[in-house]
């Protein structure tokens, strides 16, 4: 069976994939960004996801990401995309748009955390570990050795009155002008408050902001270490990319 695979991350602003090389996670091949379209309605990220392809000259099976709870087939939740996501059924959807091929969907920050484990940082593969992306939103990846408890979505758990994502997202950070210094306090909220419902024995962040994680991880303050991601912005479409190959459908 080939080593190579494709994987698509579907975002807030862009939707971009790449054609991956399982054997270490590398791409091969430039990175394919298209704007998401607005209203980021199923129809339209299917038809931009099936461009993407066309871009890229693939044919094979596909693994798709998007900011959403997927079980069963199902996108459940939408916080950071249009609501007519909720109740779509996402196998249907990607067939109709991108033909008779092998689709695999499942949540963006489980796709990163997947990838992380696979080849990123080897902590990422021993213990109860959380992994978390900042960005428009936070998404969550919950570990045990390495695999996937999927779903966890705790970016949206109460902190102190309000919901994590809204307390310590990177969008809150450019939204509202805070200093590292003030951002990484909101962060160690949000992180305290998980360590004390999940004991997990490792936090790994990351996200794009995870590129500067020497800004803001020596500023955080709570009992379980915390590392920073190893893959950044690739850990996505990696992780899109395995769920294709091992078939991986949560
Ligand atoms: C969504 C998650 C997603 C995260 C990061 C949250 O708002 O609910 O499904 O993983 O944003 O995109």
């Amino acid at each position: 069976m080939s080593n190579i695979s494709f994987g698509i991350d579907v975002g807030g602003s862009g939707i971009k994939g790449a054609k991956v090389d399982l054997a270490n996670g590398e791409f091969i091949g430039d990175r394919i960004k298209i704007l998401t379209p607005q209203p980021a309605t199923p129809d339209a990220v299917a038809e931009t996801v099936a461009e993407v392809l066309r871009q890229a000259e693939w044919d094979g099976p596909v693994g798709i990401t998007l900011p959403s709870v997927i079980r069963n087939h199902t996108a459940r939740s939408a916080a950071n995309i249009d609501p007519s996501w909720i109740g779509t059924d996402v196998t249907e959807l990607f067939h109709r748009h991108l033909g008779d091929r092998k689709v695999s969907v499942l949540n963006d920050a489980d796709a990163a955390g997947l990838a992380e484990a696979a080849y990123g940082t080897p902590e990422a593969r021993s213990g109860s570990v959380i992994f978390l992306t900042f960005g428009t939103g936070i998404g969550s990846a919950f570990l045990m050795d390495g695999n996937l408890f999927p779903n966890s979505e705790i970016g949206h758990l109460e902190v102190a009155g309000k919901e994590a994502e809204h307390r310590a997202s990177s969008a809150v950070k450019e939204r509202e002008g805070l200093s590292w210094k003030k951002w990484a306090k909101q962060v160690s909220k949000v992180l305290q408050t998980y360590e004390k419902l999940f004991s997990p024995s490792l936090f790994i962040v990351g996200g794009g902001i995870s590129r500067k994680h020497e800004k803001w991880v020596p500023l955080l303050s709570c009992d379980t270490p915390v590392i920073a991601a190893e893959l950044k912005n690739r850990a996505g479409i990696v992780g899109a990319a395995m769920a294709a190959h091992e078939d991986i459908q949560p």
